[in-house]
């Protein structure tokens, strides 16, 4: 009797330690998502999204498309914050044909910038998404 009390004791903690990983994976999932959603929020009160999404390209590229180019270049950061800010072309012309992105310095906080910039770089390309010829 002893023993088998002893059993639903050991296993009662099992049960109550996995729930509190799914707990705390939850809302380490649920924060992150808080913050993604902010994200976009600047984003889009910053205009990037008329000409972007996350998932397909429009004016310019799709951001996990920029992502998955840059996720090993440990220069990355840098440039795509130095490059949102000059704006420019070229880099993407099979997508854009061409377009250019204009210089956002004078308008967008270089705080929003970056913070837009490390989301980008933190997405993940799905399958289904392909270069638009
Ligand atoms: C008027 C349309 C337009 C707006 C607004 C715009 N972009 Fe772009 N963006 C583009 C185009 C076009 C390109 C492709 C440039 C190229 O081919 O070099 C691009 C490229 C990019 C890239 C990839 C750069 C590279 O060299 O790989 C990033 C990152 C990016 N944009 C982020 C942003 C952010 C952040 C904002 C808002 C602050 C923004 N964009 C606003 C049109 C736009």
């Amino acid at each position: 009797m002893i023993r088998f009390g002893y059993v639903i004791f050991i296993a009662g903690a099992f049960i109550i330690l996995a729930s509190c990983g799914v707990a705390n994976e939850t809302s380490l999932k649920i924060s992150q998502d808080k913050m993604s959603i902010e994200t976009l929020s600047i984003a889009r009160q910053n205009g990037c999204l008329n000409c972007h999404n996350t998932t397909s390209s429009i004016i310019g590229p799709a951001w996990d498309l920029v992502s998955e180019r840059y996720k090993n270049s440990p220069e990355a950061r840098a440039y795509l914050i130095n490059k949102v800010k000059k704006g420019g072309n070229g880099a993407w012309n099979d997508i854009t044909g061409g377009a250019i992105m204009p210089a956002h310095e004078t308008r967008v906080s270089a705080a929003h910038i970056e913070r837009i910039v490390d989301f980008i770089l933190s997405l993940k390309a799905e399958p289904t998404d392909s270069i638009k010829q």
